[in-house]
C-alpha cells in the first residue's frame, strides 16, 4: 500500500471532456437507475455518510504532492466529500498527516538527516519534520505533473488538514487512518482529544447552498484502520464517530487461500501477485465482517485489482458476493485506491458505495458532479 499510481496524465481536448462527462453522466444514471435502492445507499444514510462517496485519498494526490497543502486544497475545491488521511505522531507528540513508516520516498531526509533517513516517524520532532521537503520528490517522479510551487513543501499537522477542511466554501470531512498504529501508544486517545479540542465531535456546521456539506453530517468524520486493535480503541474511545474495518489478504489481515510468499511465487510483479490472491474461504471472508460491526464499523475498506495494474492494484476483495454479504451484515464498502473510469465503472456495478481515489476530479466527473473549475485554475488561485 506504499507508492502512488503511475497512470500517466492524458491531455484531453475539450470536446473529449464534453463528450466523456456526458457519458458519465449516462453511465452515471444508469448505474443509479438499478442502485436507486441500493443497500449500500440506505446504509450510507443510516450511518450518515455521502453516498457515493468521493474519498479524496492523501489529498488530490495525483495532481499534488499526497498529504500537503496544495493536494488537500484542491481535493476540497474539487468538491471531495472527504479528505483522507494518515495519521501519525511525532517524538513530541504531535499528531501529523504522513504515510510511508519513513520519511525517505516523499522527503529529503536524507540530504537534511542522513544518518536517520530510514527510521521511523516517531523519532523525528515536528520542528525537525518542518524543515524537510515533502514536495520535489513529486516533481521528480511525475515530471508531467511538476510545478516549481510544490518545491519544499512542508508535512502537514492534523490540526493544519483541519484548517484546509473548514477553510473553504465546500465544508468537507476527515477521513483518517490510524496508520501503524502499534508504533503510536495510545494515538485513539489523543486523535479524540485533538479532534475534540477543534469541536469536530459534535459540532456540524452547514455549508452554503450548492457546496460540498458533509461538515454537517454525523459522518464528518470517519475512522479507519487496517489493525483490529486499533478498531478497538477507536470504538471504546469515539464510540459515535463511524468506523471502517480496512482490508486486505495476509498476515493479521484475511487469510489467503494459498500462502505461497511473493518471492517464491514466480510472479513478475507485486500487482499480478496480489491479484491472484484469494480469500481462504467464504467463512473467512464473512467472519472478518462480522468482527468488523461487532466491534463497531459501519463499514469496510477493501482493497481492489485495477484492470490496468500498478502500485496500488491489490487483492480482489470487491467482487459482487463479497459486497452483497457486507451489505446483507449492514457494511457499507468503501474500496481503495481507484483511479481509472474502467475501473470506477466496474467495480461500481459490482455494488460499491463510493472509492478512495487519488484523482478526485476524475472521480466527480463519473458520478456525474464535475468540478466547477479546473484543477489549474484553482491551483493557480492559491498561488501554485
Ligand atoms: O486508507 C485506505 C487506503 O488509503 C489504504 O491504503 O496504504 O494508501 O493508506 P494506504
Ligand atoms: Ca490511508
Amino acid at each position: 500500500m506504499k507508492g502512488m499510481s503511475k497512470t500517466p496524465l492524458r491531455k484531453t481536448p475539450i470536446a473529449s471532456l464534453l463528450a466523456a462527462t456526458l457519458f458519465s453522466g449516462l453511465m452515471l444514471s444508469s448505474t443509479l437507475a438499478t442502485a436507486a435502492d441500493a443497500p449500500g445507499k440506505l446504509l450510507s444514510e443510516q450511518a450518515g455518510l455521502p453516498w457515493p462517496a468521493v474519498i479524496a485519498h492523501r489529498g488530490a494526490s495525483f495532481d499534488a504532492p499526497e498529504e500537503t497543502i496544495p493536494a488537500y486544497t484542491l481535493a476540497r475545491e474539487l468538491g471531495a466529500d472527504y479528505l483522507e488521511m494518515d495519521i501519525q505522531r511525532t517524538k513530541d507528540g504531535v499528531l501529523i498527516a504522513f504515510h510511508d513508516d519513513t520519511l525517505e520516498r516523499t522527503t529529503n531526509v536524507a540530504a537534511v538527516f542522513p544518518k536517520r533517513a530510514a527510521d521511523p516517524i516517531s523519532t523525528f520532532t515536528l520542528a525537525e519534520l518542518k524543515q524537510l521537503d515533502a514536495g520535489s520528490w513529486f516533481n521528480k517522479a511525475y515530471p508531467d505533473r511538476a510545478r516549481s510551487s510544490y518545491t519544499g513543501l512542508q508535512i502537514l499537522t492534523l490540526d493544519e488538514v483541519i484548517d484546509i477542511a473548514e477553510g473553504g466554501s465546500n465544508k468537507p470531512g476527515l477521513y483518517i487512518e490510524t496508520k501503524v498504529p502499534a508504533q503510536f501508544p495510545g494515538i485513539e486517545a489523543d486523535l479524540k482529544k485533538a479532534l475534540d479540542k477543534r469541536d469536530w465531535l459534535t459540532s456540524r456546521p452547514a455549508a452554503g447552498a450548492g457546496h460540498v456539506n458533509v461538515a454537517s453530517m454525523p459522518g464528518r468524520v470517519v475512522l479507519q484502520t487496517f489493525e483490529k486493535p486499533s478498531l478497538e480503541l477507536l470504538q471504546q474511545e469515539m464510540p459515535q464517530v463511524p468506523k471502517v474495518l480496512l482490508l486486505w489478504i495476509g498476515k493479521g489481515s484475511i487469510e489467503p487461500k494459498s500462502d505461497v510468499a511473493y518471492k517464491d511465487s514466480g510472479f513478475k510483479d507485486k500487482a499480478s501477485y496480489y491479484g491472484a490472491q484469494e480469500v481462504k474461504s467464504e467463512t473467512e471472508f464473512a467472519a472478518w465482517m462480522d468482527w468488523a460491526k461487532a466491534h463497531g464499523a459501519i463499514g469496510t475498506g477493501p482493497s481492489a485489482k485495477l484492470t490496468h495494474g500498478g502500485d496500488q492494484s491489490y487483492m480482489d476483495l470487491v467482487k459482487p458476493w463479497m459486497n452483497k454479504m457486507a451489505h446483507d451484515k449492514g457494511l457499507v464498502v468503501h474500496p481503495y485506491t481507484v483511479d481509472d473510469d474502467v475501473d470506477f465503472k466496474k467495480i461500481s456495478e459490482d455494488g460499491v458505495d463510493g472509492f478512495f481515489t487519488n484523482r478526485t476530479s476524475q472521480l466527480l466527473t463519473f458520478y456525474g458532479r464535475p468540478a466547477k473549475e479546473s484543477m489549474e485554475e484553482i491551483l493557480k488561485r492559491y498561488g501554485y
